[in-house]
């Protein structure tokens, strides 16, 4: 029986957790956390509405605190996952929109590269981990795959694959482009390159360079974007397609992990979007199952013009450049709002540093939301 372990039980990990629990599906799940008391009951309420629609999953829960490398690597090792799902953070990316409207604008605009370090720090010890573990599993990861994956590319760490953000825009498209073609969505062959500072955009703004984004339709084997046009494809995703967003929204991410995690699981070849695939920044089209992952690019789009698509993306988030050691440049524009608002600067980070980073952002951070509850 294949085996799946869940690491960060959070919202987003509990939610692929009874996704994959609410199925007849033979495979055993391991969901993993830090806090006994709050785990036990999270599984129970997994387990027990699941046996009410009539399911028979197989899923229990196990200890460990991410800070923790050997024990993480025993729990692992005595657990002997075939697939690996990693949703820890420090700081999810929801966190700061709990801030008064016009305080979360402010920070909001320093977009999202400053705050890798909370997602970076996590993935990174769980890597470890696995590595102690001497693990073979697939390890799957939601945490900012787009530069947590190409850091710890450096340091031969990098998790497979990620999920979700370029990912979470594709039914929409295909719902687009289905209109527009008259054709059924499901029938929508779609192939987009993006990295998360434009796929977070995509139900705001059509107003997208095209040196950051390529989305290709494909109609017996054609490219039919450049018929249709990039703006009338794009501008309903803000309209008549735009989806609910904020935690509920996460419904969308978790429905993303599970379309790369039932391939895995069931070890079939599957044609899906994820970010961060083979330690690459950004998002990309990607073959999963059985054999080795592989991209599935636009035609004629060679990668490293997919790379350099996602590269100038990854500016727009914050970062300017991240190095073949995992060292990490951040912008100084994105920078200078993390000043002003937080009090917190930081232009090179070396992946050694980024515990350090984590911690100074979330004290930083604490302070902030104790402020701003006083004003
Ligand atoms: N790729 C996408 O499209 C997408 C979309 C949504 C979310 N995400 C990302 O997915 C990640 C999870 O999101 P979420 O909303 O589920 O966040 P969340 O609800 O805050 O969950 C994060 C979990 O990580 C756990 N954690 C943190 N440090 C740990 C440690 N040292 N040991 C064990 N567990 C630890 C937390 O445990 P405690 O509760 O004990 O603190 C918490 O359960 C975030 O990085 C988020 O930004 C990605």
């Amino acid at each position: 029986m294949r085996k799946i372990m869940i690491i960060g039980a959070g919202d987003l990990g509990q939610r692929v957790c009874a996704e994959l629990a609410h199925s007849d599906r033979q495979w055993q799940i391991r969901l993993v956390g830090r806090d006994g008391e709050t785990l036990r009951r999270q599984v129970n309420l997994i387990r027990f509405s699941s046996l009410q629609r009539g399911f028979h999953s197989r899923l229990d829960h196990a200890l460990t605190d991410l800070n923790d490398i050997d024990r993480t690597a025993e729990v692992i090792a005595e657990f002997a996952p075939d697939v690996v799902f990693l949703a820890a953070s420090l700081q999810s990316w929801w966190v700061i929109s709990t801030l008064p409207a016009e305080r979360f604008q402010r920070l909001y605009a320093a977009n999202f590269g400053p705050w890798l370090p909370m997602h970076l720090a996590p993935v990174h010890k769980a890597m470890q981990a696995i590595q102690a573990a001497d693990s073979q599993a697939i390890v799957v990861n939601a945490a900012y795959p787009d530069a947590v994956h190409p850091v710890l590319a450096g340091a031969g760490l990098a998790p497979h694959i990620g999920i979700g953000n370029v990912a979470n825009n594709v039914p929409a498209l295909r719902y687009s482009a289905g209109a527009i073609l008259d054709i059924a969505p499901a029938e929508v062959d779609v192939r987009m390159v993006t990295h998360h500072y434009v796929s977070h955009r995509l139900s705001r703004t059509t107003d997208i360079s095209p040196t950051q984004l390529r989305i290709a339709i494909l109609a017996e084997g054609r490219d039919v974007v450049p018929d249709i046009g990039l703006v009338p494809l794009l501008k309903p995703l803000t309209s008549d397609y735009r989806r609910t967003g904020g935690l509920a929204g996460q419904a969308m991410t978790a429905a993303s992990a599970v379309s790369v995690l039932l391939p895995l699981l069931e070890q079939r070849e599957a044609m899906v979007h994820a970010p961060g695939p083979l330690g690459l920044p950004g998002g990309y089209p990607v073959v999963v199952g059985p054999g080795p992952l592989r991209l599935a690019l636009p035609p004629g789009l060679a990668k490293d013009e997919a790379v350099a698509i996602n590269q100038s993306g990854q500016v727009g988030d914050g970062i300017r450049a991240i190095g073949d050691d995992g060292s990490v440049l951040f912008e100084e524009s994105t920078m200078d709002v993390m000043r002003w608002e937080l009090g917190y600067h930081c232009l090179k980070m070396p992946l050694s540093e980024a515990e350090d980073r984590a911690r100074e952002l979330a004290a930083r951070f604490a302070r902030y939301q104790e402020r701003q509850s006083h004003a």
